[in-house]
């Protein structure tokens, strides 16, 4: 039996799909379809390749989602391994528990990966014995369902949160941010070229009258952007900005690398799955600073020794069938590292 444990209710802000009808389960190896949820495990064998999953163990899937990685991972530590996945989802949650309601050895917490130490200890768990996996940012099922509100081509209110059971939502940071907030937000999370811009006429505007839909607020960007041959669609880097903002998601990447060493053991695997440049650095600069012999600048080292070796040195990018199957796959990267102390 799946255990779900910290399992709260839904807060003020959720847009439901109330029409959701149940369907049998289509399982084609990665992509697993059930009602409406729909989501493409990216890099699963490389991922999970690299925990070296052995029975008996103890493994963290940080980032449920859809349930891809954690099924692969079950299915290696049969019959005595234990896994122990968060998400702070519900709809993941409620999909991934009936996917994986076979395993015994599963528990799903609903909690943030932030308080992984805390949640571990709850459960009389002190130390990760075979590994983590992170696979960051957000599933395809939250990118794509219109009520979840975080794609501006469809419009719906402004909301982007993982946790629907948050009080703060896209709509917040839209309405209540100083604009120089705002500025700093596109800039940083979205690297956006005209964050002033944009950020000048959403002040404007919601002077007027609050800004309550993707559409409004897509519109707004184009509006406030100059005409310029690309690729993308001209609100596609404050709306990801604005999302980063809304999850907190690299504050928690960065805390949650730092708790993981804490409580990882000799030999336990950390492998880590990130979509943006931004992500990828914070793993990217951790993992070199905690497998480096020497981090200070004093002439005679008074560093204890690293606590983490590479597993690998550059990241590991998809393979072509799965860029093929999945193109948004191109972006992902996977690093590794072993506990060693
Ligand atoms: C890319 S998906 C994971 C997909 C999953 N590996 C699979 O195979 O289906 C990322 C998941 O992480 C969850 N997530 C994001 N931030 C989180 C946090 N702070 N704590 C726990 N889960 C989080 C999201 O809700 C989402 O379901």
């Amino acid at each position: 039996m799946v255990q779900i444990s910290n399992y709260k209710g839904h807060g003020k802000r959720e847009y439901k799909n109330k029409d959701s009808k149940s369907y049998p389960f289509l399982f084609y190896d990665k992509i697993f379809l059930m009602d409406d949820f729909k989501h493409y495990t990216v890099m699963l064998n490389e991922a999970v390749d690299a925990l070296e999953c052995q029975d008996g163990k103890v493994y963290v899937d940080c980032t449920l989602g859809g349930g891809g990685h954690s099924e692969l991972i079950l299915k290696r530590i049969q019959p005595n391994g234990k896994l122990i996945a968060f998400d702070i989802d519900d709809e993941a949650i409620a999909h991934s528990k009936e996917r994986l309601k076979d395993y015994k050895n599963l528990t799903i917490v609903k909690s943030s990966y932030t308080n992984i130490k805390s949640e571990l200890d709850k459960l009389g768990i002190k130390k990760i014995t075979g590994g983590v996996i992170l696979d960051l940012g957000a599933s395809y099922h939250q990118l794509t369902k219109q009520e979840r509100g975080f794609s501006f081509s469809k419009d719906a209110p402004l909301d982007m949160r993982f946790d629907m059971s948050s009080d703060f939502s896209a709509y917040d940071v839209v309405n209540t941010y100083k604009e120089d907030d705002l500025v700093r937000i596109f800039s940083e999370y979205g690297e956006e070229r005209f964050s002033k811009r944009i950020a000048k006429s959403i002040v404007e505007i919601r002077r007027i009258k609050p800004i309550g839909t993707t559409k409004e607020l897509a519109d707004i960007i184009v509006k406030a952007t100059p005409h310029i041959k690309s690729s993308i669609h001209p609100a596609t880097r404050v709306f990801q900005a604005i999302r980063i903002e809304v999850n907190n998601e690299l504050k928690n990447v960065k805390n949650v690398l730092h708790d993981i060493l804490e409580i990882i053991d000799v030999g336990g695997i950390i492998s880590v799955i990130s979509f943006h440049s931004l992500e990828d650095r914070i793993v990217k600069q951790f993992f070199k600073r905690e497998s480096q012999k020497c981090r200070c600048n004093n002439m005679i080292c008074t560093c204890e020794p690293p606590r983490i070796e590479l597993v690998n040195k550059k990241p590991i990018t998809a393979g072509e069938i799965e860029l093929k199957e999945n193109p948004p796959s191109r972006s992902a990267k996977l690093r590794i590292a072993r506990c060693i102390r």
